[in-house]
């Protein structure tokens, strides 16, 4: 039989670099930590054989220490200490690496400035908390010489982050769209395929583990945004700009409009674009329609996909599980055999250290949505009996909105309406916008028209 050298005891136990461990101190078991412990366990011979040295996992804080026993049972047998005092665990001298996985943005931001401080390389999965202060803590990071990587925060089992600072290092990278909500993905996949209602489809990404512990970041697009403005900063050397990023979720998209764009021939996802536009950046997270034909519209259920298109290279796509949790552990895993690695090279050349030099770069302008230009579809209910369907036209066409098709449609409740679905030309959104104001408050045009981007990405 095959036998990988990898996993040989010859490499998991003779070398003289292996006798020196990378020793790790995790902090918190929920999703991201037993993952992470799992993969740690399960491959240590490979991983150790990989690393140039074993990884142990020393110490793991938890708050609740009966829960976690019952819950890791033999998986924190082998020297793993158990504790409930996480600042003990930054704080220990034995510790070479924290390993954050407690979420939130609070706690973890001081759990991490301490271990910084105390001179810890930090690995950590936890998007919100560097797109929320990555300046801050990259600093402190570059300031004590110690890493801080975060390859588990983005679109988890695909290694993007490495691919933008490695692999296409070399490149100048133009934009970069992806699927990197896998909850969104999820709930969007379910309703369509399953015909499962929104409430339902979510409860059971809950069930999965791919939900953030307030869903609501999922389905509003924050969770996205917080990703995205990490990607952004790997790509284009700017500091996270999460507060920049225009931010909407799936949680205001309506089915019919989902079935309409499907009618003409588009898939709905939600995307998370960065693009290069001039000297200022495109920022944005929003439910999108692609081609269907598109491959990141062949993207379902709780998987990532993140297109590249970059000046050498071209165009790449990168596609994985973006939530789960051996899918994060394997992640967080590949930072710490980075780590292991690499101990010896200067902290600012480590991977993925630092996504750019502090106090070198400055914040890239960041469009308005409004000055953001793409083609759009606009669903207008309008009076079935009333309505000039051309003079809305005219007036769109007035106001500078070329619409390349348009289709009336049934209004799915009312009988009385009808739908006026419109793709227009690309365009900026404010000039949209200016224009569907001047249809909007004619009584013969209901409600608020509902306006959705649409990409070809090419
Ligand atoms: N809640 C996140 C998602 C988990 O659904 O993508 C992985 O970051």
């Amino acid at each position: 039989m095959y036998q990988d050298p990898l996993e040989s005891s010859h490499y998991g136990g003779t070398h003289t670099a292996l006798s020196i461990p990378l020793r790790v101190g995790l902090l918190g078991l929920g999703t991201v930590g037993s993952g992470t412990l799992a993969v740690l366990q399960r491959n240590a011979a490979l991983i150790a054989a990989r690393s140039g040295r074993r990884i142990e996992v020393r110490q793991v804080a938890v708050r609740d220490l009966e829960r976690a026993r019952a819950r890791m049972g033999a998986a924190l047998q082998g020297g793993v200490q158990l504790c409930d005092d996480a600042w003990s665990v930054v704080r220990h001298p034995d510790i070479d690496v924290v390993v954050e996985t407690i979420g939130g943005t609070t706690a973890a931001r001081a759990l991490v400035l301490e271990a910084i401080a105390q001179g810890k390389h930090v690995v950590t999965a936890n998007k919100a908390l560097l797109a929320e202060h990555g300046s801050e803590i990259f600093a402190a990071a570059q300031a004590r010489g110690v890493v801080v990587a975060y390859e588990g925060a983005v679109a988890v089992s695909i290694p993007i982050i490495k691919a933008l600072r490695e692999g296409l290092s070399g490149n100048r990278i133009e934009w970069l769209a992806g699927i990197i909500n896998g909850t969104s993905n999820f709930i969007l996949t379910a309703m369509r395929e399953q015909g499962m209602g929104f409430a339902q489809a979510l409860a059971l990404a809950q069930e999965k583990g791919y939900a953030e512990a307030d869903p609501a970041f999922d389905v509003q697009g924050v969770d996205a945004a917080h990703k995205l403005s990490l990607l952004a900063a790997n790509a284009f050397g700017t500091p996270p700009q999460f507060a920049q990023v225009h931010t909407e979720g799936i949680d205001r998209l309506e089915g019919v409009d989902v079935d309409f764009a499907q009618r003409l021939g588009y898939g709905v996802k939600l995307l998370g674009i960065a693009r290069r536009c001039g000297d200022a950046l495109e920022l944005r997270v929003h439910p999108t329609l692609l081609p269907q034909g598109h491959l990141l519209a062949q993207v379902h259920g709780s998987m990532n996909a993140i297109m590249v298109h970059s000046d050498a290279a071209g165009t790449t796509l990168f596609y994985g599980a973006g939530a789960g949790s051996e899918q994060t552990g394997s992640a967080v895993v590949a930072d710490l055999v980075d780590l292991a690695r690499s101990a010896q090279v200067a902290a600012a050349l480590r991977v993925p250290a630092l996504a750019f030099q502090p106090g070198a770069v400055r914040p890239a302008p960041v469009l308005d949505d409004g000055a953001v230009r793409s083609a759009f579809y606009v669903r207008l209910d309008v009076d079935r009996f009333e309505v000039s369907v051309p003079q809305v036209l005219q007036q769109l066409a007035l106001e500078g909105v070329r619409v390349q098709r348009m289709e009336v449609l049934a209004h799915p409740q009312d009988s009385t309406l009808r739908c006026l679905v419109l793709l227009t030309e690309v365009l900026r959104r404010d000039t949209l916008d200016t224009a569907l104001a001047a249809v909007q408050h004619w009584p013969t045009v209901l409600g608020q028209a509902q306006v959705l981007r649409l990409e070809t990405l090419g």
